[in-house]
């Protein structure tokens, strides 16, 4: 695959007001989601529910490409077809998951780094050969006073252009996702300066690792205030911080920048992501977008628990929660037609 082909990929995942859907969690974490909901953690609810999602009637209208894990990708659909053939069949660029997951970062307490990038290029190429046309890594950032540290930016930054740099080697379009988290009681100003400090040094380490900026996704998080902090900020707020820190800092070959919820509801989500279209139109080089986990997936999980009888509920709520944050990036969400929910109809 050559450099156009991959940024041709890397366009067309933001294109039509599309985003993404992140089904990617690990097993552990798909099975604390499940437990917390009375959802036997079995390898078959796993694929039963990701099959569920993937298979929602008119995903396609406002999904461009789902991100898978390991398990997943190895995994055949209850009628024998793998989920790479399903989702190709029903035109969703199928992504993978390629991190290995976190590890406390030596002589840096409290912080992590992301494991994986031993045999990386190997591991990739047998995606790759599989079906997967991009790739996810996930690096995390944690925030008080004191974190993070000049080190874990430094660390986790690098990670991620060597990871980018790999999956373009072998024709995956890289997503990359510094996740500056959402637990604390830090305010937006330093949430701010946090996710302005890692873009920065991951477009410095991107350009000594030879990224091809036009052929990667950046997958951030928005500029919110702490889960614990007093000053919950309004949409106008963020969506100005938001922007303007990704102004500040993402270069304008970069064809697409597509959110993490982070654990926001699909409501608050969708909200600012339509807040950022509505004062920012025409004012951004980059398609605009999201790669929604929870945002997504949270309220039909809840509606499907497990039963195979509520899958076709649970596919409205899927269908649903994806149209609204299609609708966001048109700058016509509007959460008081939460109201239409179950009717698979954009807000
Ligand atoms: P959330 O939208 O739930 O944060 O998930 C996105 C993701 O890909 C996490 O790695």
């Amino acid at each position: 695959m050559n450099a156009d082909d991959l940024a041709e990929i890397a366009r067309s995942m933001g294109a039509d007001d599309k985003g993404l859907v992140a089904i990617d969690e690990s097993i552990g974490t798909c099975n604390r989601r499940f437990a917390a909901l009375g959802i036997p953690d079995t390898a078959d609810r796993r694929r039963a529910w990701r099959e569920l999602i993937v298979t929602t009637p008119g995903l396609r209208q406002s999904i461009s490409g789902a991100i898978l894990c390991d398990e997943t990708i190895r995994q055949e659909t209850s009628h024998g077809a793998s989920f790479v053939s399903l989702l190709d069949r029903v035109g969703i660029l199928p992504g993978i998951k390629v991190d290995a997951g976190t590890i406390e970062l030596a002589g840096h307490p409290g912080e992590k780094i992301t494991e994986g990038l031993d045999g990386l290029q190997a591991r990739l190429a047998t995606y790759a050969e599989i079906g997967a046309r991009f790739a996810k890594w996930r690096g995390v950032i944690a925030v008080d006073t004191d974190r993070p540290s000049r080190g874990c930016v430094e660390a986790n930054a690098q990670a991620l252009a060597r990871y980018a740099t790999i999956c373009q080697q072998v024709g995956l379009v890289p997503v990359v996702e510094p996740e500056v988290l959402m637990e604390g009681s830090h305010d937006l100003p330093r949430c701010a300066e946090v996710t302005e400090a890692i873009l920065r040094a991951f477009f410095r380490h991107a350009d000594e690792q030879r990224v091809m900026l036009e052929a990667m996704i950046l997958k951030p998080n928005m500029v919110l205030s702490g889960l614990d902090c007093a000053n919950q900020e309004d949409a106008d707020t963020i969506a100005d911080a938001t922007v303007n820190c990704l102004l500040h800092t993402v270069p304008a070959a970069v064809p697409g920048i597509a959110f993490l919820s982070g654990g926001q509801s699909g409501e608050l989500a969708s909200a600012r992501l339509n807040t950022m279209h509505l004062r920012f139109r025409g004012l951004m080089p980059w398609q605009l977008t999201f790669s929604f986990g929870r945002a997504i997936q949270q309220p039909a999980l809840e509606i499907w628990g497990g039963r195979d009888d509520r899958a076709q509920a649970a596919q409205a709520a899927i269908r649903h929660r994806a149209g609204c944050s299609q609708a966001a990036r048109r700058g016509l969400y509007d959460a008081s037609n939460e109201i239409r929910r179950f009717t698979g109809m954009a807000c």
